[in-house]
């Protein structure tokens, strides 16, 4: 008998499965049998009791889970840190084991109030008294950890769990003597993985397979080379007696069924620790704040559903409800994650939906020198399509050349400080780059609800696949629009790939453009090529475009259109020399209207206007997307992701695709401008043509037709 080593246990007289508070009770209310369970702990107490010493808390009538021991806190040396249940059939456990606690002469910390922490079913010490594992995700809860790190001067390090079969640590993971880890890894999140394989070195993991997990093998207790457990496989008691460890099993299927076992059934009172240890704890709190229609738009769950789906935690410091319709409300939110990493990915999400710090607490962005050409600081910020401000000597500067995927420099100007968006590649030795995410936010216009509406209206395609009606519907709103912008002298561009030719919306997009409805045209090679091959030859890759079958050695027509183009030396002096007459491009040219063709990956061509650089050809996108108030984004995949990471929010993006996960991919940027429509292109151009020309007849005649 190992005389060092002490379990408190509850004998189970009055166990029962009374109410469903884990998986594992759900169909098994008083299901389990009193003799056996009480057959079955007896055995259990055998085992441990001849190798440590164990004492008992009485058993109290009405309280079924208090056999459940673990649960009752966390002891380090005298000090207990007291469970605080998180469901209220437990709660009435915690005077019970406090008092014990008190006469056994332990010093007991309480955590405050609706701050749930489960006790040792959550919180396992590395049997080399290394650090403390703590559990969060169902039980306990994240921010009661920063408590365990002060109280018992120890390290803590955070995993969640993510299945809720495994609701408490112990149900899934077992640290054992040498360092070795019983562990079942598809019980907790990436990040949890990851922190799990940093500290334990992979010849001492032991994962194991699911159906010794639901065995609740991990649930077991460990003492120096025996491991206690309910049921472990053949290759599971193999391989842990290939690093010495001896397992002993001892049925315990009653408890099961109220989702414990062995190591629930046990609460060890003698933890080892090492004198070197002391507190440490990487879970890093933040406070936000955030204002707006924060529940009638859903902004306050959107913000709090982020911090959990990210593995954080939150406390409501403060919330002030707007009262009236119009009047938007604010909230403080305090913010925690388990590592600064975890807290910076929340932080990126809760600044992009509108989050700022809260006033005068940070005065300066955090910047580091480039110290290399085209590469950023690790820990740069991704800027997004939102407008940004960032807080340099206590004042919000607005960041210039607003646009997704760029460092942010700061500077000095002869007017002042200076923010500006800057691509990766366009970095320089020297200059200033944000890093992290403090002082930075994404100021949002306060939106009256009518406005929102509106904009709902005008995004009401966006999710979901167009019945015809809507398309039209949507359809006569986009005339609408480009009719306006048209009329106030605004800018519209247009981003096409070749299938707007081959459904035969040529024509249609020649009108738009001859009409003065387009100021620039993006594409790559493919369109120009086939818009060209439509007007030389009546074919688009060879279909005849008028009978709709192929033409008898059409292939090489895009062949022979290319040629001809080079002969001439572009697209222009065709044009000039009366060879090209008709279409997209020829429209273009005629009016002016600047395009871009970027690259190509066939190596038939490419047309002499083609930009084969592609960083070239980038620059001279983001020229023709200047001041663009509308993107008609036809079937063009590539080049209108392209497009639209390059695009500030704010601008309206109309993306047309037969296949509905482009729309979806494209539409969802989160910015309430943008419209996704599933339907044909040429018959959206058509249908857009239709509804343009009903827009320039005289209001009388509208009416009749
Ligand atoms: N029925 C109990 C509960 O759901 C079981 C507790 C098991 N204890 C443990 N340490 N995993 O709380």
């Amino acid at each position: 008998m190992t005389e060092s080593i002490r379990f408190l246990m509850c004998p189970p007289d009055h166990y029962d499965v009374d109410y469903v508070i884990n998986p594992w009770m759900e169909g098994n209310i008083h299901k389990s049998s009193r003799d056996r369970a009480v057959e079955q702990w007896q055995k259990l107490y055998h085992v441990i009791k001849d190798r440590a010493i164990v004492d008992f808390v009485p058993p109290q009538k009405g309280w079924p889970d208090l056999v459940f021991t673990a649960n009752a806190g966390l002891v380090l040396g005298t000090n207990v840190v007291l469970s605080r249940f998180l469901h209220k059939e437990r709660q009435g456990e915690e005077p019970y084991y406090k008092q014990w606690f008190e006469e056994n002469g332990y010093t007991v910390y309480e955590l405050p109030k609706d701050l749930p922490f489960e006790g040792a079913g959550d919180a396992l010490f590395d049997r080399e008294g290394r650090w403390l594992w703590a559990g969060y995700g169902f039980r306990s809860e994240l921010d009661s950890h920063p408590y365990l790190a002060k109280w018992l001067d120890v390290e803590v390090l955070s995993i969640r769990l993510v299945d809720e079969r495994f609701y408490h640590l112990d149900t899934c993971f077992c640290p054992l003597s040498g360092g070795y880890l019983l562990y079942y890894p598809p019980a907790f999140d990436s990040y949890s993985n990851r922190l799990i394989e940093m500290r334990v070195p992979a010849e001492k993991r032991i994962a194991l397979e699911e159906p010794d997990a639901i065995n609740f093998a991990c649930n077991a207790v460990n003492i120096n080379s025996i491991v206690i457990m309910n049921k472990a496989s053949d290759s599971l008691k193999q391989r842990l007696a290939e690093v010495g460890f001896e397992i002993v099993e001892t049925p315990l299927t009653e408890f099961l069924k109220a989702g414990g076992a062995a190591k629930c059934l046990t609460l060890r009172v003698t933890e080892p620790v090492l004198d070197y240890v002391h507190a440490n704890q990487p879970v890093e709190s933040r406070t936000i704040r955030i204002e707006g229609h924060l529940l009638d738009a859903g902004i306050m769950n959107q913000a709090l559903d982020l911090v959990v789906e990210n593995g954080g935690s939150f406390k409501v410091l403060n919330f002030n409800l707007g009262v009236e319709r119009q009047s938007p409300s604010s909230a403080e939110v305090r913010v925690s994650a388990p590592s600064h990493e975890l807290m910076e990915d929340i932080m990126t999400e809760l600044i992009e939906i509108g989050a700022v710090p809260p006033p005068q607490e940070v005065c300066d962005v955090n910047t580091e020198v480039v110290t290399q050409d085209g590469v950023a600081p690790d820990d740069f910020y991704v800027t997004t399509i939102y407008p940004t401000e960032v807080r340099v000597n206590c004042e919000w500067v607005k960041v210039q050349n607003q646009r997704m995927d760029a460092a942010i420099v700061v500077g000095q100007t002869a007017e002042g400080l200076s923010a500006s968006c800057k691509l990766l590649r366009d970095l320089k030795v020297g200059d200033r780059v944000i890093v992290g995410v403090e002082g930075i936010r994404n100021p949002r216009k306060p939106e009256s609800r009518e406005q929102r509406n509106s904009h709902q209206e005008f995004a009401f395609m966006s999710g979901g696949v167009s019945s015809e009606r809507r398309v039209e519907l949507v359809v006569e709103q986009i005339a609408w629009e480009l009719r306006k912008i048209r009329d106030r002298g605004g800018k519209v561009a247009v981003t096409a790939g070749p299938v707007v030719i081959h459904t035969g919306g040529a024509q249609h997009l020649s009108r738009l453009i001859r009409e003065g409805y387009v100021h620039s045209l993006l594409g790559g090679n493919a369109i120009a090529v086939h818009d060209i091959e439509q007007a030389m030859m009546g074919t688009s890759l060879g279909v005849d475009m008028q009978r709709g079958v192929p033409v008898r050695g059409g292939h090489r027509h895009h062949l022979k259109v290319i040629n001809t183009i080079r002969r001439y030396g572009s697209i222009a002096k065709a044009v000039e020399q009366g060879i090209l007459t008709k279409g997209v491009m020829y429209e273009c040219v005629k009016s002016n209207v600047p395009f871009c063709l970027a690259g190509s990956i066939r190596d038939d061509g490419p047309l002499p206007d083609t930009e084969m650089d592609l960083i070239e050809a980038q620059a001279e996108y983001a020229r023709l997307l200047q001041g663009a108030e509308m993107i008609l984004m036809l079937s063009s995949m590539l080049h209108s992701i392209g497009v639209g990471n390059m695009t500030p929010a704010g601008v309206k993006m109309v993306c047309v695709d037969i296949n509905p996960a482009v729309v979806t991919k494209l539409s969802d940027r989160g910015s309430v401008e943008s419209i996704g429509i599933v339907t044909d292109v040429g018959l959206f151009l058509s249908l857009l043509i239709q509804q343009l020309d009903k827009l320039t007849r005289p209001y009388h005649l509208v009416q009749t037709v």
